[in-house]
């Protein structure tokens, strides 16, 4: 088969013609092919492959192409990379490849194409095209991966026991591939994950956290994490949600199984949001029940606290992968520390008072924590379904009436310390608190509206309560 049309950009001629000159054969594979065949659209990697040396045919790219990119080299790897518009290449020398027991990294030796294309993760991953003048645009595809792309699945090339424990990352990105592209891992790949899972402890938190996101921006992520538990490696990467499965029976009284409503809220909550963060504290959000679960004679199960005890587990969870500590994580603590709020208020009726603390306590974060809420909203029974997502569209509407009144999202106290301290002759004290406090309180309850001369009213009648004098200036 030929697939010249896929190598329509300049750059690939420039490559073959490179390719001409110095005298080496040249291929792009993985991805790209992939991809391209997939419909994907056409991927900005693209891996091109030289039976013989890569940094040279790099080079000589580089020299041809008008703009005269740097190529960065990477010595240990035989790899050499450059940019052209919007397009990263990544040349490598075909390898025969084996890998030392504790790490990653390769032995390298060279080899041909047929060899490189063996040592690749999947086989819908060892496609080529070639990029010599007299097949150019041929696939080369030993090991049916095109019959695999059109059956979706991911196969090893080689034995799954070798491709795995060669790279355990692959098990991660067999996992993630089969979640992105809606594809079966066939079995022998998947019993050699599951024999192999203890070894994702020789990768780098960094690389597994790429996939964890990769599969938790698929358009359903439960499938990846299913796979995850079912191969055993969600226990070396996410053990918090491993203490959320099963269902316990006490005296005839069960809760819900915790990792499966997980589950089933990130699935929600991706028809919704493509942001990654809010599906993360979806993955999270009730990490907390498992440490804080208790049975209790007279009202069964609870949870208590599990929200706050889960925004705590965040920092620790995203520190032990080395996520970053920044305001993306903060974002997924208060997720999860305020998961239950909106559910509270849907349960009941909904007040003014009720709503203005909630947006005043979420800030700008308070649509986020309704999507959030309404993919929590899992419940098999179809009545209570309908009320509570009634309830939320009303929470909803009062959230836009409530701010267009009373301003609360952003809250900026309409009195001042300063001006408390004038009004009153005060030095900095303990009342200047509580008027403050009071103020506040006041305006989230309705007793007064979001306004200056309310406010400033409400501080002299305090503030005389408190015994305090106006001083003579005001
Ligand atoms: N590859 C591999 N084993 C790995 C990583 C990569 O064999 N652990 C090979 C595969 O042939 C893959 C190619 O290197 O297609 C490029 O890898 P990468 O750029 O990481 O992934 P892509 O397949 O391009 O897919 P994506 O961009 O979705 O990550």
């Amino acid at each position: 088969m030929n697939y010249k049309k896929a190598l329509k950009h300049t750059v690939f001629k420039i490559v073959s013609q490179s390719v001409e000159e110095i005298q080496v054969d040249a291929y792009v594979i993985g991805g790209f092919v992939r991809d391209y065949i997939l419909k994907r659209g056409s991927a900005k990697d693209i891996d091109i492959v030289a039976v013989g040396n890569g940094i040279d045919l790099a080079k000589q790219v580089a020299k041809n192409l008008p703009n005269k990119p740097k190529v960065q080299i990477f010595k240990t790897y035989g790899t050499a990379m450059l940019r052209h518009d919007e397009i990263e290449l990544e040349f490598v020398g075909a390898r025969k490849e084996s890998y030392s027991e504790n790490s990653r990294n390769p032995v390298v030796e060279n080899g041909s194409l047929e060899d490189d294309q063996n040592r690749r993760d999947f086989t819908i991953n060892a496609l080529a095209l070639s990029l010599n003048k007299d097949n150019f645009g041929d696939l080369l595809d030993p090991f049916n991966g095109i019959q695999d792309l059109e059956n979706k699945i991911i196969r090893t090339p080689l034995n799954p026991d070798i491709t795995y424990s060669d790279d355990p990352l692959r098990m991660l990105r067999a996992i993630r591939f089969a979640t992105q592209l809606d594809f079966t891992i066939e079995t022998e790949s998947l019993n050699a994950i599951s024999k192999n899972s203890s070894r994702i402890k020789i990768i780098t938190k960094e690389r597994i956290v790429v996939e964890l996101n990769k599969i938790l921006e698929s358009p359903k992520p439960s499938v990846g994490f299913l796979l995850l538990e079912q191969t055993g490696l969600l226990e070396y990467i996410l053990p918090e949600l491993i203490a959320l499965k099963g269902v316990e029976e006490v005296e005839g009284q069960r809760h819900k199984d915790n990792f499966y409503h997980t589950l089933e809220v990130v699935d929600n909550i991706s028809e919704k949001t493509n942001n990654l963060w809010l599906r993360w504290a979806a993955l999270l959000h009730d990490v907390g029940k498992a440490p804080t679960k208790k049975f209790h004679k007279k009202i069964g199960w609870t949870f208590h606290g599990h929200e706050f005890e889960g925004s705590k587990m965040v920092y620790h969870l995203f520190k032990r992968l080395k996520m970053p500590l920044n305001d993306k994580m903060k974002f997924v603590q208060k997720m999860v520390l305020m998961s239950s709020r909106p559910i509270v208020l849907a349960q009941d009726l909904v007040t003014d008072s009720a709503v203005r603390r909630l947006v005043f306590d979420a800030g700008d974060y308070v649509d986020d924590l309704m999507t959030l809420c309404e993919a929590d909203i899992t419940t098999k029974n179809s009545k209570k379904f309908k009320k509570y997502h009634n309830n939320f569209k009303i929470v909803r509407d009062k959230i836009i009436e409530v701010e267009e009144r009373d301003h609360v999202r952003n809250f900026q106290p309409p009195i001042s310390g300063e001006e408390i301290m004038k009004t009153f002759n005060l030095q900095p004290s303990r009342e200047i608190g509580v008027i403050k406090e009071f103020i506040k309180e006041a305006i989230l309850e309705g007793d007064i509206p979001n306004d200056y001369d309310a406010a400033h009213n409400l501080m002299i009648e305090k503030g005389k309560k408190l015994g305090l004098k106006v001083s003579d200036h005001d």
